[in-house]
């Protein structure tokens, strides 16, 4: 009987079982070898992180999407207790702890190890796998500082939601918002219950969103990109006579004795690398080292001997030019051989980007609300990505959801910076209940850049006439004992 050690399994194969794991497996499949720490530690094993669940053993790593929203009141009171007992352990830490209540012992070790696991987090997980977190739920955390917070979220550039309701978080964890586009993907932000929060994070906030009115330098990159690539092919570069390696030179020169000269420069279609920076396969022509003189000559040959593009060329040729083309016809077959070279391949067929052999090299990326998978075209699935590489949204300012409540030090000042630079224009919830000394023209002001606004998802304090004050939801606070609110104690 012929049996395979799971060591033995392809990378692939085993990276596939991970996937079934949950954090805590993970972490302990990390402990086996450095192969499998290595492997443990892949971008798209972590994409949902829930530090403060899985202190308490509760191990999902799902979507928050589809976690129920509202959590059970029995478990955010316990937990405020926890941060309740462990602030005052904290404060007074040379208490004697045999004077303790269980209970309240209880209630200190699990947010210590809530804490500890948010630095471990932080100094070993997220620098590998940080560009491929998309969510985090700090929600009710009683010992994540701002500190912390702001570590994560320079490690974590592409996340799309972000839940730090009714923790003791400032102003000063956002900071590394504070340049254009820092949280460019950012579509739902809770920081309910965040009392110290200010305007400070609030134009932070806008500004790390991006700038709508004029575009950022990725979407110029794309816009450069997408020209080049629906203009007709045509030589992107001449190489000058004085770059002209000996090699090429010695090429050029058989060239001519074989009829094909004198070559006139429009047929020279030498690839220049450097310009070609911003197409996808360049860079990772450049990566590879693969852009070689000789390889831009294979190019000049075909061009010379009768318009063909190198997807077409013969076997032997194909075979003379190295790795490059035979690691394509290997994997479609020679009849049907792509180069990869988006100026020559048009359609489908186009090769854009090549993470490994057996999912990423033709795929089609889709955003599904906070996912992003990846088509692995050789299997026909859907399949997770497994790379770090990172991934941002198109479209810049796509706050969808931002919850204010109970952060009484906003004023009208934030709502203006939130306004700027193209508003929100796919905000659609927008909770502002107890935020104190805000008014009516602030909420003017940032409701007429709030096009897609869902007045039922609009709350605001009843004492204000402001706008839609018919038809948006009051203040949320009234019933609310532990968050700010104009009517409390009424
Ligand atoms: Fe005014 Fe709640 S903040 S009613």
């Amino acid at each position: 009987v012929c049996s395979t050690h799971i060591s033995q399994l392809p990378t692939e194969v085993l990276l596939r079982l991970f996937r079934y794991l949950g954090p805590e497996d993970l972490c302990r499949c990390g402990q086996v070898s450095s192969a499998w720490s290595n492997l443990s530690k892949t971008g798209s094993l972590w994409r949902h992180l829930y530090p403060v669940r899985w202190a308490r053993g509760d191990y999902y790593h799902g979507p928050p999407a589809d976690l129920n929203q509202e959590p059970d009141e029995e478990w955010v009171k316990s937990l405020q207790v926890e941060g309740k007992a462990y602030q005052e352990w904290d404060e007074d830490a040379d208490v004697d702890e045999s004077d303790e209540s269980c209970e309240e012992s209880l209630a200190i070790s699990a947010a210590q190890r809530e804490k500890e696991l948010l630095n471990g987090m932080i100094q070993n997980l997220l620098p590998a796998v940080g560009s491929s977190v998309r969510s985090i739920v700090l929600a009710y955390s009683s010992t994540v500082s701002s500190k912390m917070v702001r570590q994560i979220l320079s490690l974590c550039p592409n996340l799309i939601h972000l839940d730090l309701t009714q923790t003791d978080v400032t102003d000063s964890a956002f900071d590394s918002w504070s340049s254009l586009g820092a949280c460019h993907s950012l579509e739902y932000l809770d920081l309910s219950g965040c009392e110290k929060i200010s305007d400070h994070t609030l134009r932070k906030l806008s500004l790390g969103l991006g700038d709508l009115a004029s575009p950022t330098c990725s979407e110029k990159r794309a816009e450069r990109r997408n020209k080049r690539l629906k203009s007709p092919p045509s030589p992107i570069s001449l190489f000058a006579e004085q770059f002209v390696g000996p090699k090429v030179k010695i090429y050029k020169e058989r060239l001519a004795r074989l009829g094909a000269a004198p070559c006139s420069p429009a047929h020279l279609w030498v690839l220049d690398a450097s310009k070609l920076a911003d197409i996808e396969d360049a860079a990772e022509g450049n990566q590879r080292g693969v852009f070689s003189a000789t390889e831009g000559l294979g190019f000049v040959e075909t061009q010379a001997a009768g318009d063909l593009c190198c997807c077409t060329r013969s076997r032997k040729r194909a075979l003379r030019t190295g790795f490059r083309t035979s690691y394509w016809q290997q994997q479609y077959g020679f009849g049907e051989a792509l180069c990869g070279h988006s100026t020559c391949c048009t359609g489908e067929k186009a090769l854009r980007t090549l993470g490994g052999p057996q999912c990423e090299s033709i795929n089609t990326r889709v955003h599904t609300g906070a996912e992003f998978r990846t088509k692995c075209s050789s299997e026909g699935q859907w399949c997770l990505e497994r790379d770090n590489r990172t991934v941002q949204s198109n479209t810049p300012r796509s706050l969808r959801f931002l919850s204010l409540s109970g952060c009484y030090q906003v004023t009208d000042m934030g709502l203006r910076g939130l306004s700027q630079l193209g508003g929100l224009p796919l905000l659609e919830h927008l909770n502002l209940s107890g935020c104190l000394l805000i008014t009516e023209v602030g909420l003017q002001v940032l409701v007429s850049a709030c096009p897609a606004l869902n007045d039922e998802h609009f709350y605001y304090c009843d004492n204000i006439n402001g706008p839609h004050a018919d038809t948006a939801s009051g203040c949320q606070n009234l019933q609310c004992g532990f968050r700010a609110c104009c009517r409390s104690g009424e």
